[in-house]
């Protein structure tokens, strides 16, 4: 029998490219991809599509049930940015979805079920550079606090009710096929595509923040990875530390000009530095190494290489 998969807030920046991964490894026909709307895109057009409401309990419940569900990805969420500006919203979606698809674990429907947690976790107290996986925890955004208590309620499912939960700490996602959705590390993706049109850019944090970041190819192969691995390899049942790379906007800038020399960058800091300075500038994550075996393939080097090579493609 194989196994039947629900990707929720699958046209995302992350849940678009899990979605194509998925169904080249389980079969389109066994990937069912559902958002809150339904987009003219390629994740509506090559699969099962279903339109839902995460926050409505009822509507997942039933697409697990006509699908024959067996593992949820639950994708949707707002991010830091655009929760600072709905915190109540913010703080509803990304609890209560969480709540919908453990209840739905809890209660025998699905087996296993990921969840993305973030470096957001962290705050201005957590100690900045090789960020532990157990280090102090006072997220200051929104977004930060929602994915801290969203671990622990994941933790205390997988403790008190056995449900297998599993979770990763995304530091700043970048990708070339679909847009980011409002966080602090958008401008990392954002640079690509006015170096390529403009050649000029505009960045909203300082020259010198120094964040986590990773390619998304990276992302989705960790997310698969941590799926497939056995349950007895996976120890934290929280969510796990995860890094690749390390930079800051005038390293990522100077990398762009090896490929496009007339490129320049100004630096225009917003509301999103703040959030930005109360995050790590890098991460230990041994443990995700030592337990299931993550192994980054791309740094700052080759993933330039491949978004300019990719996004020149299709611009
Ligand atoms: N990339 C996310 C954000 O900036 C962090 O998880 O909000």
């Amino acid at each position: 029998m194989s196994t039947k998969i629900l990707i929720i807030g699958a046209c995302g920046q992350i849940g678009t490219e899990l979605t194509h991964s998925l169904r080249k490894i389980y079969g389109t026909d066994n990937v069912i991809a559902s958002d809150i709307r339904k987009l003219n895109n390629d994740v509506v057009n090559s699969g099962p599509f279903e339109v839902i409401n995460a926050l409505d309990f009822n509507q997942i419940e039933h697409l697990v049930e006509v699908h024959k569900i067996d593992e949820i990805y639950l994708m949707a969420a707002l991010l830091s940015a655009t929760a600072e500006k709905n915190p109540a919203f913010a703080w509803d979606l990304n609890m209560n979805s969480l709540f919908h698809v453990l209840n739905l674990a809890k209660a025998g429907k699905i087996k296993k079920l990921f969840w993305p947690s973030s470096i957001a976790v962290f705050g201005p107290t957590t100690p900045k550079e090789n960020t532990p996986q157990y280090t102090i925890m006072e997220p200051s955004t929104v977004y930060g606090i929602s994915k801290q208590s969203g671990e622990r309620w994941c933790e205390y499912y997988h403790n008190i009710f056995g449900v297998d939960v599993r979770s990763i700490r995304y530091p700043g996602l970048i990708s070339y096929s679909s847009p980011p959705g409002g966080g602090t590390t958008d401008y990392a993706v954002d640079i690509f595509h006015k170096a390529l049109s403009d050649k000029t850019y505009e960045c909203f944090l300082s020259s010198e923040t120094k964040m986590p970041m990773m390619y998304m190819d990276d992302a989705i192969a960790a997310t698969i990875n941590i799926m497939q691995a056995p349950l007895e390899e996976i120890k934290i049942h929280s969510s796990y530390n995860l890094a690749a790379m390390s930079f800051t906007p005038t390293e990522i800038a100077a990398e762009i000009k090896k490929h496009i020399p007339e490129f320049t960058i100004t630096y225009e800091p917003d509301f999103r530095q703040k959030i930005a300075d109360s995050w790590p500038a890098s991460i230990d994550d041994h443990q995700a190494r030592e337990d299931w075996g993550w192994n980054h393939k791309y740094d700052l080097e080759t993933m330039t290489k491949d978004m300019l090579e990719n996004l020149s493609k299709s611009e």
